[in-house]
């Protein structure tokens, strides 16, 4: 047996998966514990679920914190290790150069307020549990230390890398797609663009509404986070570099995960 996995959350809203991770921690589906849920926004239904629980919570006011840096743009209150050129060689994020400067410099505040509250909370697993917020390359490498051993985790409302973004239900369903589905993926530095762990779908059938489609995307997803968090925490989720030769020649490469047995 392995020792269980301390796993941090951050949340926006209702906290459903929150809630299923909980549940699967406690019925040993996972061998883990959850040491903290945090969320960008007060009003974030989920912490009173983690609460219930007995379960550690914050809250970092992205809104508050975006709003107040828009006002008054003081350099000084960039953390003191923030190197803006250096994130932006990394990032992976659209955005012109302004809006693009303002995003890096008030996520970077936001992101230390999360780390600061985070320490107090040793995780070896952080899962993004309906947390809205595109995380960047300062918050991702302060956690991600080690080579090769990703350790934050997003699940996503659609097929990826189909409809990355906020509204993947909606944005399948308006499509016309006849099968929807969910996605657990490891962080990188892009938008919903990490190498992908596991996925579930469902078929839409004539009748299905918006509504409906949530409601059967969100049912898998109760069942595959927990399932992709126990691979974790049986450490059997290896993330390797491939390289492919395309067809007209070119080299790519991707990271993608192994399942090892
Ligand atoms: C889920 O559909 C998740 O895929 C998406 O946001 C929703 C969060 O739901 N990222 P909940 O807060 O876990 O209930």
């Amino acid at each position: 047996m392995t020792t269980p996995i301390r796993i941090g959350a951050l949340i926006s809203g209702t906290g459903s998966n929150l809630d299923a991770i909980m549940a699967a921690c406690e019925s040993g589906g996972i061998n883990g514990r959850v040491v903290f849920a945090g969320a960008d926004n007060p009003s974030a239904a989920g912490l009173k679920k983690a609460e219930n629980r007995g379960i550690p919570t914050f809250v970092v006011d992205y809104s508050g914190i975006i709003r107040s840096y828009k006002a008054d743009p003081d350099p000084a209150r960039l953390p003191a290790d923030f190197n803006e050129a250096d994130i932006r060689t990394r990032q992976h994020l659209a955005g012109d150069s302004d809006r693009l400067r303002t995003f890096l410099q008030t996520r970077a505040i936001a992101e230390a307020a999360l780390l600061e509250q985070m320490a107090a909370c040793p995780f070896d697993l952080l899962v993004l549990a309906g947390f809205m917020r595109n995380l960047t390359p300062y918050f991702i490498d302060r956690v991600n230390t080690e080579e090769n051993r990703p350790r934050i985790m997003n699940i996503h409302p659609a097929l990826l890398p189909a409809f990355a973004g906020t509204d993947g239900y909606g944005d399948t369903f308006r499509y016309g797609c006849r099968i929807g589905g969910c996605t657990v993926h490891f962080i990188d530095y892009g938008e919903d663009s990490g190498p992908i762990i596991g996925q579930r779908c469902f078929a839409i059938k004539e009748g299905d509404t918006l509504e409906t489609v949530k409601k059967k995307g969100l049912a898998l997803e109760w069942e595959l986070y927990p399932e992709c968090i126990r691979l974790f925490a049986e450490n059997r989720l290896q993330t390797v570099k491939m390289t492919w030769t395309l067809p007209d020649g070119k080299v790519t490469q991707r990271n993608v995960v192994r399942i090892v047995d």
